[in-house]
């Protein structure tokens, strides 16, 4: 008999760990976390399995200092990469992160060759197509995270000023996951009604503004970038993904014809399966939203066209 789904987390640094800590709570399978540091991995799977019999929930987590370890995942979560250091611009922190989910992903295509991948690296859209390419794997199976954050934070905005439940909100996030991303409002709802029913547009405007920088906004704050919101997220994908959920996720994925754009990654809303993505579902956009999203799209094209070049994957 098969034993439990194994997931491998690459990177374990603070995003890293805060994915290995939600996928622990939600005891949905096994675990093993890489990274580069010697000791790193192996003292935060010894914690975060203290942490499980605690809380009384029997799981295997192991830690280890070698790719090679991937072997035998159904799911490798890629963490591993530098954050934007100051004066940086996205397209160097783009090639610095590209070399990295390069050469995880050429160890992932020789041992791990059956398994989803979910990029989690930053520029996401970017480094999910590095990982496509290197991969050759579908693309239904190499799925960029980022999109179930942008939503969640947009939700999050909302239900507060409302002052209801965030369950009860339904609000999507198109285009690049930075500040070209584009959070939806002819299709944000509140228990049905539109949000432009509800709230005054300067509102909404404010919302949209809060949920692009929220980014930016944890980093100033906190002095790193978000990982808690990151964990929860990636978590949730997973469990879609095991449980085969067939749920409506907010993911980056290779586009091939949707909403009319071909070879570019963004995010998009999508069904989510055993077997990674089951089909893209396009969204109706207003006039405004529609040429926000094509100047997205041009933005990842062409970042993404100079770094693959760089990457010697063009
Ligand atoms: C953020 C970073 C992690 O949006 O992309 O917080």
């Amino acid at each position: 008999m098969r034993g439990r789904p194994q997931v491998t987390i690459v990177g374990s640094g603070r995003v890293g760990t805060a994915c290995a800590l939600f996928l622990m709570m939600r005891n949905l399978c096994d675990i093993r976390l890489i990274d580069v540091v010697q000791g790193l991995p192996q003292g935060e799977a010894l914690d975060i399995s203290h942490a499980a019999s605690i809380l009384g929930i029997d799981v295997n987590i192991e830690g280890s200092n070698d790719l090679k370890d991937v072997e035998g995942s159904d799911i490798v979560i890629i963490t591993a990469g530098f954050a934007r250091k100051p004066g940086m611009t996205r397209e160097e922190l783009a090639i610095e992160n590209g070399k990295i989910v390069k050469e995880i992903c050429e160890k992932i295509r020789e041992h791990a060759r059956e398994s989803i991948v979910i990029v989690v690296t930053n520029p996401v859209d970017i480094m999910t197509n590095v990982a496509l390419k290197v991969l050759g794997f579908p693309r239904e199976r190499v799925i960029g995270f980022s999109g179930i954050l942008d939503s969640g934070r947009y939700r999050y905005f909302i239900a507060k000023r409302l002052g209801v439940s965030v369950r009860s909100i339904e609000a999507y996030v198109l285009g690049q996951h930075g500040e070209k991303m584009i959070p939806l409002v002819s299709n944000c709802r509140v228990c049905g009604i539109p949000i432009v029913k509800i709230l005054p547009q300067e509102e909404i405007e404010e919302i949209r503004r809060r949920v692009i920088k929220a980014g930016e906004e944890i980093i100033k704050l906190k002095g790193w970038s978000a990982s808690h919101a990151v964990g929860a997220g990636v978590s949730e994908l997973v469990e879609d993904i095991l449980k085969d959920r067939r749920k409506l996720e907010n993911v980056s994925i290779m586009l091939r014809g949707e909403y009319g754009v071909d070879n570019v990654v963004a995010e998009v809303v999508a069904v989510i399966g055993k077997d990674g993505v089951v089909k893209v579902v396009e969204l109706e956009m207003s006039e405004e939203e529609r040429k926000a999203f094509q100047e997205s799209i041009e933005w990842i094209r062409e970042v993404t066209g100079k770094v693959l070049v760089s990457l010697g994957l063009a």
